[in-house]
């Protein structure tokens, strides 16, 4: 039996998604050590699991690095990758949402050349572009976002909303919905055919954790 590779966002998505491995008796003892190691090995049932930056999940499964992935929806929407997306895991909801100051409610879409800030460009751009039909000047930020319509860089943000509190300390509201995200269970597509007992066993499992 071969290998399967799991890759897992690290951070919280991937101590969410490690409970849910070892409730369906894989042996993730190795990466609840807190160490710096990225790969971690469950010899009993034949799995490894790797930790990447959230934004390359996708990638590795993609292309075939890893069979699997854990990842959430945001990076799926904004990247769209040639994988299978099998298992909405129910975990890491949040919503992706135009926030910005509160005046600005109910305007947006009458305002000519909106500056819009995200680390989303694909995502706000098909929002306001396709599903609006507004044009809009879009500036690509890495990080820190809620700081942009704070400092004048843009009018309104497009990003993740989680508890509200980073959009609430800085002065911002959710100015309207874009889309609902949370964690999903995704797969490469080779190894869907070669591997697919052992991977639809998971996802079955998965499916009916989600369900209860
Ligand atoms: C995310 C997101 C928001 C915040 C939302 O940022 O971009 O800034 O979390 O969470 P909340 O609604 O619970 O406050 P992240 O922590 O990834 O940091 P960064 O975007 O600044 O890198």
């Amino acid at each position: 039996m071969r290998y399967l590779t799991v890759a897992l966002a690290k951070g919280r998505l991937a101590e969410l998604a490690m409970e849910m491995f070892i409730s369906i008796g894989m042996d993730c003892s190795e990466m609840k050590e807190k160490t710096r190691k990225l790969i971690f090995t469950d010899e009993k049932n034949k799995m490894k699991f790797i930790l990447v930056k959230a934004t390359d999940v996708a990638t590795y499964v993609e292309y075939g690095a890893a069979d699997i992935g854990i990842v959430g929806k945001d990076t799926l929407l904004e990247d769209s990758r040639n994988l299978y997306e099998m298992v909405d895991l129910g975990f890491g909801k949040c919503k992706m949402a135009v926030c910005g100051p509160v005046e600005l409610k109910g305007k947006l879409h009458s305002m000519p050349n909106l500056r819009v800030a995200s680390k989303y460009p694909h995502i706000a751009a098909k929002y306001f572009q396709e599903d609006c039909g507004q044009t809009i000047e879009l500036i690509k930020l890495n990080g820190s976002v809620e700081l942009a319509p704070l400092v004048g860089l843009s009018d309104v943000i497009v990003d993740i909303v989680e508890t509200g509190k980073t959009l609430k300390e800085n002065g911002l509201e959710v100015l309207e919905d874009v889309v609902p995200l949370s964690a999903r269970f995704v797969v490469n597509k080779v190894s869907m055919k070669m591997e697919r007992e052992r991977i639809m066993d998971i996802v079955n499992r998965f499916s009916t954790m989600t369900e209860e």
